[in-house]
């Protein structure tokens, strides 16, 4: 098989580089809304959690974003799908932690791509995301399960906490939140 030009090889990168931020995108509308559907439930200390998340996830949109133009791309600005709106509170962490399970594995897909196209930059960015993501998907399973082992005993105990992030704005896994 012949060796594919230069230019397919950055293309195939930015193409999933590309992907990976519309997943990003999505992410952000979504637990942005899950961290005022948290808020108006008064579970502060779970609003403020989310909104960190939030946050970790507009970096990784960037960061997909800085290393795109650095190959001469453009950025995508759509979602890779619609944000759910109004979901049960029952649903929130369960959605969420699929989400994150889901971006892992396709992350994991988009890494080889990176590496059977020889951009080794590309697969630093993926390897150092999907590890953030897999500590956001240890959260969220770890409060899904609390919500379904403890229920109302944890949920008293998380009603009415501040909402506040305590002036942090670093994020949930830099901010070190977790
Ligand atoms: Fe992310
Ligand atoms: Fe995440």
């Amino acid at each position: 098989m012949a060796k594919k030009s230069r230019e397919k090889r950055v293309e195939a990168v930015i193409e999933v580089l590309n992907k990976a931020r519309e997943m990003e995108l999505q992410a952000i509308g979504q637990y942005m809304n899950h961290h005022y559907a948290l808020d108006d439930m008064d579970y502060g200390e779970l609003a403020a959690k989310m909104k960190l998340i939030a946050i970790d996830e507009m970096r990784h949109a960037e960061m997909f974003a800085e290393r795109i133009k650095e190959l001469g791309g453009e950025p995508s600005t759509d979602m890779a799908d619609k944000v759910i709106k109004g979901q049960p509170f029952a649903e929130i962490f369960p959605f969420d932690t699929r989400l994150e399970d889901d971006t892992v594995a396709i992350y994991s897909d988009f890494l080889l791509t990176c590496r059977e196209n020889g951009d080794s930059i590309s697969m630093k960015i993926f390897e150092q995301i999907i590890a953030e993501e897999q500590i956001h998907m240890n959260y969220f399973d770890n409060v899904a399960s609390h919500i379904e082992k403890l229920g109302d005993a944890y949920l008293a105990r998380i009603a009415g906490t501040p909402a506040s992030t305590g002036g942090t704005t670093k994020g949930f896994v830099i901010g070190g939140a977790e």
